[in-house]
């Protein structure tokens, strides 16, 4: 199920949980950026586009939005992007070349109705002004995320995402374990090859994102954030390379799982 509620003036988020069976939760939000020229920041998971569209209409007019951000394009972020380009013909989607390509893979975007802005890049969309950032952690080459100047926000895309045993509505509700862990776990699993990274190299990254001192912090799999949990944010982050490898369940672990949920009752 797909709710809303507002995380700052102008800003909505459209969030779902999506259950990891015996992990926890994973938050998947878009976010509405109301303004002279409204932005949909993503547009939800495949599986649920009608739920998705139901709770984008409750909080703006389909028609009114001018513009998607599409930070990649996995299927949690492009679910409702085909029905929102025959709805609004005027509405296009920021992506970048690589984005483009890879959707041409399965369900192509018209090449008239796309904008491409590569990392470092600015782009003035009405009273907002986006800066185009390529954030420290991510799963998909093409992720691209943003800091607004206008509003302070920092959208992160997949970075910082965290499993959560439960939901808040904001990521400072959590507790600071709760928080640690959740991110921890979700960059291992998420993005894999930070077992990998040269840990230098991966901390002038991170300095590189503390630098932006956002006032408010957007992730796709977290709910927002107060700029001062950045501190927090990067020390999970930075903690991921040495953290477990996250290893899915086996075959006969699998089949266990399977017994118990037959043998639940009810
Ligand atoms: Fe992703
Ligand atoms: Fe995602």
């Amino acid at each position: 199920m797909v709710t809303s509620y507002t995380a700052a003036p102008d800003i909505e988020v459209l969030t779902s949980n999506f259950p990891i069976p015996g992990y926890g939760l994973v938050p998947v939000n878009a976010f509405v950026l109301k303004g002279s020229e409204p932005i949909l920041v993503e547009t939800g998971m495949a599986i649920e586009s009608a739920d998705f569209m139901q709770a984008l209409r409750s909080v703006i007019d389909p028609a009114d939005l001018k513009w998607i951000w599409l930070s990649h394009t996995d299927f949690d972020h492009i679910g409702s992007v085909h029905q929102l380009l025959r709805e609004n013909p005027r509405l296009r989607v920021i992506t970048t070349f690589l984005g483009m390509g890879i959707m041409g893979l399965t369900a192509p975007l018209p090449m008239d109705r796309v904008h491409f802005v590569n990392p470092g890049e600015q782009i003035t969309l009405g009273n907002r002004t986006l800066t185009a950032v390529k954030p420290p952690v991510f799963d998909n080459p093409c992720t691209t995320g943003f800091y607004d100047s206008t509003s302070g926000v920092f959208f992160s895309s997949d970075c910082f995402g965290a499993l959560l045993q439960a939901v808040p509505q904001s990521a400072a509700d959590l507790s600071e374990r709760d928080l640690r862990d959740g991110q921890v776990l979700w960059a291992t699993i998420d993005s894999p090859w930070l077992h990998k990274v040269d840990k230098d190299a991966f901390a002038v990254e991170l300095d590189g994102i503390r630098k932006v001192a956002p006032g408010l912090i957007l992730s796709n799999h977290l709910p927002p954030a107060p700029g001062h949990l950045m501190e927090r944010f990067l020390a999970s982050l930075a903690a991921a390379p040495g953290a477990q490898p996250f290893v899915g369940p086996n075959q006969a672990a699998f089949e266990q799982m399977l017994k118990q949920m037959t043998d639940a009752p009810g």
